[in-house]
């Protein structure tokens, strides 16, 4: 199967969690593109969206879905998430769209999160994905030494500014065997924003290539 499918029918899998009448979060990035499809197929269904993104708040809007305020909303019943990384303990490194400021705000919101993938996303250990970390930009280079005391190599994301005004950071050559203890201690670096580590939170249910993964 190739990678579009999988993420396809993950998208499409993704829709049959949907309560009708609800609000439901959603993510941002090709899958979670999908997942706008399969809910536009719906959309008299539902009463609408909460975005992480101005690029899914566009989709939604071409759809004519309406998109809701997480202010106005209130608590989520379910929010659909694609992710860059997935262990086999449903937590993830996301943000490669750099939308992980505001996918976490709304996985926190949510009481179930659905994260919906690829097979080429599973990995034993985190690290593989460069780690993003948004940033405020006068602290980039603050943030950047402190990571390298980590351990890591922290790139510019350069000419990549955030829906909320912000840099990022991509840290590569982590290997992460406490993605709880590391998202705890990145998110503690006076000028970070978010780390892309979904770990604390991470997902409740993952779908793969279109099939629900029994949790470990
Ligand atoms: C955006 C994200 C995406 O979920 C992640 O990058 C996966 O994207 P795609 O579905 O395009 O592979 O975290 O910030």
């Amino acid at each position: 199967m190739s990678q579009n499918e999988g993420k396809r029918r993950s998208g499409d899998q993704a829709a049959e969690y949907v309560t009708p009448g609800s609000i439901v979060g959603v993510g941002t990035g090709s899958t979670v593109a999908f997942f706008i499809e399969a809910l536009a197929r719906r959309k008299h269904d539902i009463a609408g969206a909460v975005s992480s993104s101005e690029q899914s708040t566009r989709l939604l809007e071409q759809h004519g879905i309406p998109v809701f305020d997480l202010n106005s909303s209130g608590p989520l019943a379910l929010y659909v998430d694609g992710a860059d990384e997935c262990d086999p303990h449903n937590r993830l490194i996301k943000g490669g769209g750099g939308a992980l400021t505001r996918e976490k705000i709304i996985a926190e919101a949510s009481k179930q999160f659905v994260c919906i993938i690829d097979a080429s996303k599973q990995v034993p250990i985190l690290g593989r994905f460069p780690l993003p970390v948004e940033v405020i930009p006068m602290a980039r280079s603050l943030v950047a030494r402190e990571l390298v005391a980590r351990g890591g190599q922290p790139i510019w994301r350069e000419g990549v500014v955030t829906d909320n005004g912000n840099w990022i950071l991509d840290v590569h050559n982590l290997r992460i065997t406490d993605p709880v203890a590391l998202e705890n201690d990145i998110n503690q670096i006076t000028g970070v924003v978010t780390v892309g580590l979904f770990a604390r939170r991470a997902a409740d249910l993952v779908i793969v290539d279109g099939v629900l993964r029994p949790n470990a």
